[in-house]
């Protein structure tokens, strides 16, 4: 698929289907520039057809029309975008990605885009609507043998973007982008065989080589030498050696800001001897989401390379699984700072893995630590599907991600650490136990975790929720959404300027 921007006038387009889109308007709405002139040389159709249609322009509609076999234009789709005092980035994303996916439905081979931007900067809109377009048309048929399952409809061979100048450089920004976010989408669809602490840093030391980033991995040896006594613990079930990944990125010139990215890598989750049963097992692939998520930015990074950030990619990757060797409740575990911990539940085994990660994470001297996890069914129970919570222990940080999040249309929502509720993670024999009570189980997980932060900025994205998708939902496929691949680089990229 070539995607590129042109400068052909709207009405000078020629192909298999150009999309238009229209604002919200009361009523039925009428036709404006830039779009009647094309109406003028349709002899008025479009406006006709929006007449009889009683089309409104409301966001979610849209109107498909076959031009007349003469027109240089074979199809029209005519898109509503909503109320136009809610338009933004986003508005963009979603309506590029329903039209990708309508002309591939349609078997487009040339397809053309031109939608408003209206204050928005024209690299921005450009960066956003190849975003939808590459998001919505990838999907993972990686594991189908039969040849027919795997031949998907064709992509458009051609996509233009009118209206917004030459934007090369934003097209290809949004194709690195998007590559990060589908190498994470891969990485949380595919299963616990083919996914395992061994193949994750295998993806690590590939991506370093590719874009020269530095790696390092520690073997279980080197965890136990630095003290990792939480996260070995989790690992000691295991027929699978565990894996500890450290990439960096080291930028040309002088350093500004050190970063590190801390994701939660369990490439299975049994739940140990606390197992889960069926109803929360068999997705538990995905439990290392988060992981999927840094090397997705690492992916990204690696091509943009922004100036001024040294970032840190750091993943404690291993199974939680049941054997004779495995975790018994009631076991006590020392972290590499020293802390205690009484497992009174094997099943919160992602806070222990990342305890020694964050303590790993502060001794590099860094700015900050941001770490994403698919850590509580609880932070599903309390923001959904669809939105991340976001917990820190520094304001200027928790703004900056949230402003991140939301320009990328990645929704985080930021929540308590209600020093209060650690009360109930006290333990009788050790320093804290790893579970609270029921309430509130998303928040003591965060308490939890800060404990291993000692002075650094910090802030934990529970991923839960917006990593996984069952449906068809925005310019998300089913299953791994690449969540929040994007949003990462966003706030990477404003720390460099
Ligand atoms: N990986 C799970 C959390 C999870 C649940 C992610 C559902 C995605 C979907 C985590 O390790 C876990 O099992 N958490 C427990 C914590 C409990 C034992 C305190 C949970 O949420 O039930
Ligand atoms: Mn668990
Ligand atoms: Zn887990």
């Amino acid at each position: 698929m070539h995607l590129q921007t042109t400068t052909t006038a709207i009405s000078d387009w020629s192909g298999d289907l150009l999309a238009i889109a229209v604002f919200q308007t009361e009523g039925t709405l009428t036709l404006t520039d830039p779009y009647t002139t094309l109406d003028q040389r349709l002899n008025g159709l479009l406006q006709e057809l929006i007449n009889e249609g009683e089309f409104q322009g409301k966001s979610g509609t849209s109107l498909l029309m076959r031009l007349l076999p003469n027109f240089p234009i074979k199809k029209l789709l005519l898109v509503g975008l909503g109320n136009r005092d809610e338009f933004n980035l986003e508005t963009l994303r979603r309506t590029a990605a329903t039209i990708a996916r309508t002309a591939r439905r349609e078997r487009v081979k040339t397809l053309g885009m031109a939608l408003p931007h209206e204050t928005l900067e024209a690299a921005d809109a450009a960066q956003a609507i190849a975003e939808g377009v590459l998001l919505a048309l990838h999907s993972d048929v990686r594991f189908k043998s039969d040849p027919e399952a795997r031949k998907l409809l064709p992509y458009p061979e051609s996509v233009s973007l009118l209206g917004l100048g030459e934007q090369t450089a934003a097209l290809n920004r949004a194709q690195q982008i998007c590559d990060g976010v589908i190498l994470a989408r891969e990485l949380v669809n595919a299963p616990a065989n083919q996914v395992t602490p061994i193949t994750l840093a295998e993806t690590a030391q590939r991506l370093a080589a590719t874009y020269g980033l530095s790696a390092k991995i520690l073997e279980r040896e080197e965890c136990a030498a630095l003290g990792m006594g939480a996260f070995l613990g989790v690992a000691q079930a295991s027929d699978l050696p565990p894996k500890f990944i450290h990439l960096t990125y080291t930028p040309e010139g002088t350093v500004q800001k050190k970063i590190a990215l801390v994701g939660k890598g369990l490439t299975f989750d049994s739940g140990g001897l606390n197992l889960k049963t069926q109803g929360g097992i068999e997705t538990m692939k995905m439990d290392m989401g988060g992981a999927a998520a840094v090397l997705g930015a690492a992916k990204v990074l690696g091509q943009l390379k922004p100036a001024g950030i040294e970032v840190h990619f750091i993943i404690a990757a291993t199974e939680n699984m049941i054997s004779g060797r495995a975790l018994h409740p009631g076991d006590i575990l020392t972290a590499s700072n020293g802390k205690t911990i009484e497992v009174n539940n094997t099943d919160a085994e992602g806070r222990l893995t990342l305890a020694d990660a964050l303590v790993y994470a502060e001794k590099l001297g860094v700015d900050a630590i941001v770490d994403l996890a698919t850590l509580t069914g609880a932070c599903i129970v309390a923001l959904g599907d669809n939105i991340a919570g976001l917990w820190s222990n520094n304001s200027e940080l928790a703004q900056a991600l949230q402003q991140a999040g939301d320009r990328c249309g990645e929704k985080v929502w930021q929540m308590p650490l209600e020093n209060k509720y650690f009360e109930g993670m006290k333990s009788q024999v050790a320093d804290m136990k790893n579970t609270g009570p029921r309430s509130a189980g998303s928040i003591t997980a965060a308490l939890f975790l800060q404990q291993f932060v000692d002075h650094t900025p910090w802030a934990h994205l529970d991923i839960a929720g917006p990593v996984w998708t069952e449906k068809e939902d925005g310019y998300n496929n089913p299953c791994g959404t690449g969540y929040p691949v994007r949003t990462l680089v966003e706030w990477l990229c404003s720390l460099s300027q």
